[in-house]
């Protein structure tokens, strides 16, 4: 049987691509994977299928069938495929492939480690398409620095976080981009963040 690797890429930089993802990646016939995460192979001569945002549930479908048909399939998640990666999305559509995860740095880890917080200390949350919740402001008081991935944009994220009664001068940082050359760490109020324009590629912390 075929076998299919869900690929942790990193957050972006190939500084921070390990050597167990290239060789993953390398051994396929089929590298599945977002324009971002495909350009981190520029090598890869066999054939390839971009993932984006809309056709995220065929490109899963059409993965699978192809590790059914034999092909050695391998989908590339930016940082790592157990953190809003594609590891649920496969489980939920067959639970007994030949698979393998192959870790990546994750960019909340990224985001941990530029503003030297300890993981022991933090609060740890995903909004990534489920939208801005209550989850979130349930952690808020708890005494911990809260790490978030945000729904989509962070500047609606303090929007919301201001419209549901979190203080417009509480501190937060926002970690975009990390990785690239353009990497920002942005530190300031929520209100502030609310007002700014940021990237797609954000992470917030909120302390
Ligand atoms: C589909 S989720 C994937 C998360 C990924 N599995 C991880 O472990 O980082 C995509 C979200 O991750 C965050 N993200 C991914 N790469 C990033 C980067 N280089 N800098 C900041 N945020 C990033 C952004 O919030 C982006 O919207």
């Amino acid at each position: 049987m075929a076998k299919l690797y869900l690929v942790g890429t990193g957050p972006g930089s190939s500084d921070y691509l390990t050597e167990a993802a290239i060789k993953a990646s390398e051994s396929v016939d089929v590298l599945v994977g977002s324009q971002r995460a495909l350009d981190l192979f520029p090598g890869f001569s066999g054939e390839t299928l971009l993932l984006k945002a809309r056709n995220m549930d065929e490109m899963m479908k059409k993965s699978v069938s192809l590790v059914e048909d034999g092909k050695n399939v391998a989908i590339l998640s930016t940082g790592d495929p157990g953190f809003s990666g594609v590891l649920k999305p496969i489980m939920n559509i067959r639970d007994d492939l030949d698979l393998e995860v192959v870790p990546g740095i994750s960019s909340l880890q990224l985001a941990a480690a530029r503003l030297q917080i300890s993981w022991d200390d933090v609060n740890l949350i995903t909004l990534h398409g489920k939208g801005n919740s209550d989850a979130v402001l349930d952690l808020l008081d708890n005494g911990k620095a809260t790490i978030v991935l945000p729904d989509f944009r962070v500047e609606k994220l303090a929007q919301f976080l201001i419209g549901n009664g979190i203080n417009p001068e509480r501190k937060v940082t926002v970690c975009e981009r990390l990785s690239y050359p353009d990497e920002r760490l942005f530190t300031g109020t929520v209100k502030e963040v609310a007002s700014e324009e940021f990237s797609y590629l954000c992470v917030m912390v909120i302390y």
